[in-house]
């Protein structure tokens, strides 16, 4: 796992954005994965001016978000589908068509899960997937217990994550307790794992994720089976680590290797 720490939240998202445009030149038809939460906001403001400004164009990118709450259908103001258009779909060059989040109203919740996958699947999997991550170290809507294996299918949200979830809805609207979520197994799959956290209140989870041991009690932490997982964090989510500075050490080292100035010693 790949930690790399920055000094505040705004460069954390300049970090991601900078990594996300860079593999999108590269490879102008990848196939993205995006989450939804208050962490990516400032990361989605990166990108969309990024395309304006014309430094990257979405017009051949597609994209599979983690998660929808189950019962909201795509319309609703707080459906993860009507997220991700405000904040980012509506303000770049993709093409709609090209933007899959899992259907919150579908009928047959098997098929729809199994549909998804399929998606995924015909667009030749995920390169890279944008992760945030819960105080109780879920990943997508994936919750502590969730099996390491699991594909996409329905899962029963958490009190505690109802309860952070909450500042969302209005009192007494209808806020669902059940979400329709990619598995674990599903992220590991993807080439490149990104996941962003910032503030003091994802320190723990993020000392479980990275330091703990691989467990479902914390599902973030099955990244430390994924081949390549990039983590992201700001100093206050970074301030429960055991050696802040062995991981600021070790992203010193490799920016070095990336960028060898002359007189540099191979390694
Ligand atoms: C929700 C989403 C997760 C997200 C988490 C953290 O539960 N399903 O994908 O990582 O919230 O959100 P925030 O970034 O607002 O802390």
């Amino acid at each position: 796992m790949k930690v790399v720490i920055q000094d505040d939240a705004a460069q954390v998202a300049a970090y991601c954005a900078d990594l996300i445009v860079r593999r999108i030149v590269a490879r102008p038809a990848m196939v993205l994965g995006l989450a939804t939460g208050a962490t990516p906001l400032a990361l989605y403001r990166e990108l969309v001016a990024a395309c304006r400004a014309g430094r990257v164009s979405f017009r051949e990118v597609s994209t599979f978000n983690l998660d929808e709450y189950w019962g909201l259908p795509a319309v609703h103001p707080q459906s993860y589908r009507h997220f991700m258009d405000r904040h980012l779909f509506d303000h770049i060059d993709i093409d709609p068509v090209n933007t899959a989040v899992p259907r919150g109203d579908a009928a047959n919740a098997a098929q729809a899960c199994a549909d998804y996958e399929a998606a995924i699947a015909r667009k030749g999997g995920i390169d890279l997937q944008l992760l945030g991550i819960g105080r109780n170290g879920h990943i997508g809507f994936n919750e502590p217990f969730s099996s390491l294996r699991s594909r996409t299918r329905i899962k029963t949200l958490s009190r505690s994550t109802i309860a952070d979830n909450a500042r969302f809805f209005a009192a007494g609207e209808f806020q669902p307790h059940l979400a329709i979520t990619m598995g674990i197994g599903t992220i590991l799959e993807s080439r490149t794992a990104l996941l962003v956290a910032t503030g003091a209140a994802k320190a723990a989870a993020i000392r479980a994720m990275v330091e703990g041991p691989v467990t479902a009690s914390c599902p973030a932490s099955a990244l430390q089976l994924h081949e390549r997982a990039v983590v992201v964090i700001d100093e206050a989510a970074a301030s429960a680590l055991t050696d802040v500075e062995f991981f600021k050490h070790i992203e010193r080292e490799n920016r070095r290797l990336e960028n060898p100035g002359p007189g540099t010693p191979p390694h």
